[in-house]
């Protein structure tokens, strides 16, 4: 059994303008302490498809499906039930870490509540524990800047707290959304070697979102290449990344800036991603798609299981690609 099950999920928002599939049919497994990277543009589904197992979605979306934490279905529990699960045992870091912190708190009063509220530890067992996993994520001086306000630090910082807070119940998943999109270059590869050293550490599996390929490519097992909210590729990052099997994922591994090849002009998928108030019936990528065949217009490929664990929807023969 794997510690998260999902399948078949979907997420529908209804608005004034009629229905947006944001997410549909999209499954997916992750071990214990493994990391699954989910990539795709801006409007893919991967915040909602995170949103929907935390419980956090928008009051006019709904989620169908199913997600199993640890055996145990978790779609649409109660708000009591997924506050239990929710820093217990799947915490999530937001992109933006002032959307976790109160600007108006000390950084000790933050942690401490958590543990408090969650283990029932004391006071002062909250603040040696908050102490500590400052130090874990590497804040110099933590007993002392434990006191301050989230504003007294830089943004890396201010992400290291998040980070430090998420973990502090020793959760078995962490889903991060965008964690190092906000920080400069060298802020975000030390954030991501602080999330891998952490995760050995405590054994977390973490679930990491971003539309930076290279964030991913140093930091999952696994990847889930997301479009029109569907699963376009499944499978072990490293052998996408060498054969891509899907033309979406090749435009998205062309795009990425490569440092041996510079001046030359960087590579973009031709076309702007489908409108999900009203996606066609075929594959929603085919509209930018080279290798389009004469069925992707009409029918949706089914997301099947290649060789080596991998899967992917397309029509196309994977000759062609691989
Ligand atoms: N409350 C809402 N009502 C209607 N549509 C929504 C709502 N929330 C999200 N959506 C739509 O759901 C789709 C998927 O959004 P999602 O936030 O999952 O994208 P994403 O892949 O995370 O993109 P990004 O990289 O920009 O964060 C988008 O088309 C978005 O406009
Ligand atoms: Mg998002």
């Amino acid at each position: 059994m794997s510690l998260l099950e999902v399948k078949d999920l979907s997420v529908r928002f209804d608005t004034l303008d009629g229905r947006v599939n944001a997410v549909n049919g999209v499954s997916f497994n992750l071990d214990a302490g493994e990391t699954l990277g989910i990539v795709g543009e801006s409007g893919s589904g991967k915040t909602q498809s995170v949103f929907a197992l935390m419980g956090l979605l928008a009051r006019n979306g709904h989620a169908s499906g199913s997600i199993k934490y640890d055996g145990a279905e978790i779609l649409n529990l109660s708000e009591a039930e997924l506050n239990k699960i929710r820093a217990e045992k799947i915490s999530m870091i937001f992109q933006d870490p002032m959307t976790s912190l109160n600007p108006y708190m000390r950084v000790s009063k933050q942690l401490t509540e958590v543990l408090i509220h969650h283990k029932g530890l004391s006071r002062k067992d909250a603040l040696a524990e908050s102490i500590h996993m400052l130090d874990a994520v590497r804040i110099p001086q933590a007993a002392k800047r434990v006191h301050l306000y989230p504003h007294e630090f830089s943004g890396g910082m201010r992400q290291r707290i998040v980070i430090a807070m998420s973990l502090l119940c020793r959760p078995k998943l962490l889903i991060a959304d965008e964690p190092t999109t906000a920080l400069d270059v060298t802020v975000q590869a030390q954030i991501m070697a602080l999330l891998s050293d952490l995760q050995k550490e405590f054994g977390t599996a973490i679930i990491l979102i971003t539309h930076d390929l290279g964030v991913i490519a140093g930091s999952s097992d696994n990847m889930l290449v997301m479009y029109g909210g569907r699963v376009m590729e499944y499978g072990n990052i490293e052998d996408i990344f060498a054969h891509p099997a899907h033309p979406y994922t090749m435009g998205l591994l062309h795009a990425i800036p490569r440092i041996d090849h510079q001046g030359t002009e960087l590579v973009t998928i031709p076309g702007n991603p489908p409108n999900m108030l009203r996606l066609p019936k075929g594959c929603p990528f085919e509209p930018r798609c080279c290798y389009a065949v004469k069925d992707c217009k009409s029918i949706m490929p089914e997301l099947t299981a290649q060789q080596n664990n991998r899967s992917r929807a397309c029509h196309s023969s994977v000759e062609s690609l691989l």
